[in-house]
């Protein structure tokens, strides 16, 4: 027995779709809310199987966690116990490294599990624990767990060899209770990070320079409770417009920082996609003209967003003439290409890059779903393709995108779950 998404290509689509709040942020921000010692309110959770994963963790720690409603939680970590995380809940995502740089924060020791999470090749820890380690932590790893212990934490120059985001964030919550001054050069600049240096700030933090390659942070000796919003999901959302691009007649996507996609909504213009963005919106109307090739090369942000590069394959695999794409964060995130080929794109890979020859026809076929983007590139395609398209393995799914059946199904898309044997 397994679910999975079905969907009957060639619907144009129509109307309004609501993006939730950052998965990337609320990864953060939940493992940071335990730094305080009492209640901390964040609204604008998602609900997808990150968040209940990292519940899970909190619950075990014995945090009191409670969801007034559907976008909120309430983190309690009065009575927290810091218990060694080797939980099956911490291999389920990536961003469970988190408790490595809050835990340490606030306890001086932690226990952790390997973290879990997509695979997109090597993903390495070494510059969070770098970073640890400059603040004074002894880091050991033994039978797929990692140790890190310290008498004490002190203020230092921390120099990052990649603008890493979970360095940035992992290094910022170690740091928020240390003695003195730390200073992270070549910070990384997402705007999760800004989100989750303000809610440390609200907390009582003070850290300086959030979305600049240089943060500041002053130690402090004591957290307390704060409410929070979380920004909207720039990642959702620019995989809302990518579809819109490909299948949209009329659509519009509300709760968005169109300055977040920049990158993106700028080549979707040059490729010939009609959009227009508002202040918190932005939206996208069918015309007739077929779209161009283009040549795109993630990067760190401002950069193209390497989340967004699977998705943008799959309307490429539409675009007129061969497109470039060029990873350079993931260098092996390409599974998506072989599932796109099954439908029908030619996609020919030699990491770092990928040339699509377009365009091409896409009928649909069983795929799976090998990571997150992936899985979004696969919905998009099947909303492009003749014929049903079945993606397996969906959880990966269901990991970063909220409601996004129902979602889509509002925009007039043919698409449902199902169990198959
Ligand atoms: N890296 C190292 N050593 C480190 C840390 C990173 O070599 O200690 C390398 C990585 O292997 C990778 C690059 O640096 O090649 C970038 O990694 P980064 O640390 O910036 O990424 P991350 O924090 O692991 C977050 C997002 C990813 C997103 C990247 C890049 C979370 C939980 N994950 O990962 O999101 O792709 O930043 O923007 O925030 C996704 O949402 O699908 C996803 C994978």
């Amino acid at each position: 027995m397994e679910e999975v998404i079905k969907i009957k290509g060639g619907n144009l689509l129509e109307g309004n779709i609501r993006v939730s709040g950052a998965k990337n942020a609320t990864v953060a921000l939940i493992p940071a809310a335990v730094l305080a010692h009492n209640k901390v309110t964040i609204v604008g959770i998602p609900n997808i199987s990150d968040v209940r994963s990292l519940k899970e963790i909190l619950e075990y720690m014995n945090i009191k966690v409670t969801t007034p409603s559907l976008d909120a939680i309430v983190i309690d970590p009065a009575e927290m116990i810091n218990k060694p995380l080797i939980i099956d809940a911490v291999s389920k995502l990536r961003a469970s490294y988190y408790f490595m740089g809050a835990l340490l924060g606030k306890y001086k020791h932690v226990t952790i599990r390997m973290p879990g999470g997509c695979n997109l090749g090597p993903r390495p820890i070494d510059l969070h624990l770098k970073g640890f380690e400059a603040l004074g932590a002894k880091v050991e790893y033994r039978d797929d767990n990692y140790i890190l212990t310290a008498d004490e934490l002190i203020g230092t120059r921390i120099y990052l060899d990649f603008a890493s985001v979970g360095a940035t964030i992992n290094i910022i919550m170690a740091a928020v209770y240390a003695k003195g001054e730390t200073v992270i050069e070549n910070a990384a600049r997402e705007p999760e990070i800004i989100d989750c240096i303000t809610l440390l700030n609200e907390m009582g933090a003070n850290i300086r320079g959030g979305g600049t390659s240089r943060i500041i942070i002053e130690g402090v000796e004591k957290l307390d409770g704060c409410f929070h919003e979380i920004i909207p999901d720039r990642i959702e959302a620019g995989t809302y417009i990518i579809l819109a691009a490909a299948m949209g007649k009329d659509v519009t996507i509300e709760n968005v920082i169109p300055y977040h996609l920049d990158s993106l909504i700028s080549k979707l213009k040059e490729i010939g996609v009609d959009i227009e963005t508002d202040y918190d919106k932005v939206h996208i109307k069918r015309n007739e003209h077929q779209l161009t090739k283009t040549n795109i090369k993630t990067m760190p942000y401002p950069g193209f967003a390497t989340d967004l590069q699977a998705p943008l394959t799959a309307l490429l695999t539409q675009a007129i003439g061969n497109s470039v794409i060029t990873e350079t964060i993931y260098v092996a995130r390409f599974k998506h290409c072989e599932q796109l080929n099954k439908m029908g794109a030619n996609i020919i890979v030699a990491s770092p890059s990928a040339t699509i020859v377009g365009p091409t026809k896409l009928i649909g076929t069983d795929v799976s779903a090998t990571d997150l983007r992936c899985g979004a590139a696969l919905v998009i395609a099947g909303l492009i393709a003749q014929g049903t398209t079945t993606i397996h393995d969906i959880y990966h799914i269901d990991r970063g995108y909220e409601d996004i059946v129902s979602k889509l199904s509002d925009l007039g898309a043919d698409i449902h779950r199902e169990i198959i044997d």
